[in-house]
This record gives C-alpha cells, structure tokens and sequence, in this order.
C-alpha cells in the first residue's frame, strides 16, 4: 500500500456532493426486504437487484462507494464482469461488509455484542484481493430500562478498535459503526447521552489500538428520539443536537462522518442531513452511508419485475441527488416533485 492511500480513499469517499450506498445487506435481512415486496430471496434476484442499482446511469454523481455483502462481491454483472470491477469502473470504490452480525451478550440482558474477529486479518487480505478499499463494522447498542451498560459500550468499542486497527494493516479503510439504536420510547436526550457516551468510548479505544484517525470514517446514528417516544423533534432540533454530540466526541482529524439512516424514511434521512450542513462548515465532511433510506423508494418502484428496472433506476438516482444536495444543506422538498 502506498503511504497516504488510507487517507485518500477515506478523503474520496466523502467527496463533497457524494456519499456511500450500504447494500451491504446480510442474507436474512436481503430476505426480509425482499419480503415487503413479495420476491422470494434467490440468488439471481439477489443478484440482479445488486446490478441494478450498480449500473444506474449517472449514479457516480452522487455515489462515492458502494458497500458489498461478501455473496455480492463474489459476483458478476449479466456481461460477466465481477461487481467490484463495474463499481470501480465507473469511479465508484467497493468496500465489503466484514462483521459476523451481532448476538447476545452473555450475562447483560438485552444488549448484544458484534462477532467476526477470529480470522478477520486473512478474511481482509482476500478481500483486498478481490477489490475492497473500504470496510465496514457494526456494533449495535440498545437504549432500555438500565441499558446500555458502560461493559457492553466497552466490548462493543473495543472490538471496533481491533477491527479498525487490522483494517487499516491490510490496506482497507475501517468504517466505524456504532449504532444507537431508534427502538423504544426513550427522549432525545436519552439518544444524546448514549451516543456521547459511546463515541467517547470508541475514540478511547481507537487511540489504545493506535488506529490512524486520517484513514477512516466515522458511522454513527443521528441523535433522535425512540420511534415510540411521545414527544418527536423537528429537524432543527435533530440537527442541532447530533451536531453538538459529534463536536464534543470526534476528533477534527477524522476526515468524514457517514450517516446511517437507521430506520428513518428516505425524506428524513435527508432533510436532516441538508440541515446539519446548513449549520455552516464543520470539522469533518458530514455525508451519508444510506441503506434503507436509498434503497426503500427503489425495492418498491422495482417489486422484483424487470419491466420497472428504469423506473428504479430514476427512483435510485432521484433519492441519491436529494442526499447529493444536502451534503450542501441545500436539499428542499421542492425537489421531491421532480424525483422518481
Ligand atoms: P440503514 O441506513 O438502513 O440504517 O443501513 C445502513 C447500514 O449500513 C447499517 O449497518
């Protein structure tokens, strides 16, 4: 790897005016978006919904890089050409999906901690191999009655940090993910408090596992309240209060922070994206890493039937310019009338 090149692909993946699309989805959750539209989880239907949104005309506009289940990568386009080929191709980078998923953590009920570090050091290196520049890791931490504990906040870090640290040895750009989740009925404040308190730990860990801040990327939640939460926040409110948890936790040498959508509807994911940059200039990039909220207008428009794969396409391309021009806080709903 030649020096500097962590942080140049760190620094292209937030490229003003772009983000990243997470169609990183593993097999069970594939299949449970596929279920909202009657289509049975195959392979090729997996396949050819990956091609889809891969070779949207004009979508390398607006998307920066792509991150690939480790089925998709493997894979190849109709032409025969391995996906992370045609993303590269048309100036987009492919980065894979290396965590094993998250599952219960033995003695704190309730809280789950992510797997997949053994082998992880060989499983980078073949992906590399294949055409991975960046990587993705995703800790979840749930807000309840007397959770999350500072252990779970702590495993789930620290094993970020040794993903982030074997990351970087192999070449690849660690994207960052912890993961508060929207379930539940808690407060804004609520939202706010575990976020800072798990960045804090995060960015602990990063330094002890001596991870160079350069050369990755941050992918947090939004400070929201719980879906279930009776008092809900305007975006004003949103957008002034993940701001503020950001700039007290992430340091200004992490070249970008890339938003999941977490459960949001496409529009919200943008407007508070738009809205967070219109707060003026920020020490890092703030851009998008959207599963859900790229994806939910394109499965629906699709439905599976390869008669509506252009208007797909235009749904995809629509909602990736919308979250194009709120990484300028310049996103209006004026622009959802000329979309889909
Ligand atoms: P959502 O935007 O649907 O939350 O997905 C992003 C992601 O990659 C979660 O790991």
């Amino acid at each position: 790897m030649a020096p500097g090149e962590l942080e140049s692909v760190a620094r292209s993946l937030v490229e003003p005016g772009k983000g990243i699309l997470a169609a990183d989805e593993s097999a069970p959750t594939i299949e449970k978006r596929f279920r909202t539209i009657g289509l049975p989880s195959t392979e090729e239907n997996r396949r050819s919904y990956r091609e889809l949104l891969f070779t949207t005309p004009g979508i390398q506009e607006f998307i920066s890089g792509v991150i690939l289940f480790d089925e998709t990568l493997r894979q190849k386009s109709r032409n025969g050409a391995p996906f992370p080929e045609v993303l590269s191709r048309q100036g987009m980078i492919p980065g894979i999906k290396v965590d094993l998923g998250a599952r219960p953590l033995a003695g704190f009920p309730g809280e789950k901690m992510t797997e997949g570090l053994d082998g992880l050091r060989e499983r980078l290196a073949e992906y590399r191999g294949l055409g991975a520049r960046f990587a993705k890791w995703r800790a979840v931490i749930e807000i309840g009655e007397g959770i999350p504990t500072a252990y779970c906040i702590e495993a789930n870090a620290h094993a970020l940090a040794r993903y982030a640290a074997l990351c970087q040895e192999a070449g690849l750009v660690p994207i960052v993910e912890p993961e508060v989740l929207m379930d539940g009925p808690h407060t804004i404040g609520r939202c706010e408090e575990a976020t800072a308190a798990t960045l804090g730990r995060v960015f602990s860990e990063l330094a002890s596992h001596r991870v160079e801040l350069e050369g990755m990327l941050l992918k947090p939640n939004m400070v929201l309240p719980g879906k279930e939460c009776p008092e809900q926040a305007g975006t004003a409110e949103v957008a002034s209060a993940t701001v503020r948890c950001l700039s007290r936790t992430v340091p200004a040498a992490v070249p970008g922070i890339v938003f999941l959508s977490g459960g949001q509807t496409a529009e919200r994911a943008t407007e508070h994206l738009s809205a967070m940059n219109a707060l003026g200039k920020h020490p890092w990039e703030l851009s998008f890493s959207y599963g859900r909220a790229l994806q939910d207008p394109v499965l629906k428009t699709w439905k599976g039937d390869a008669a509506n794969v252009p208007a797909a396409m235009r749904a995809f391309l629509h909602r990736s310019r919308c979250n194009g021009a709120a990484r300028y806080g310049r996103y209006t709903k004026e622009m959802e009338k000329h979309g889909g």
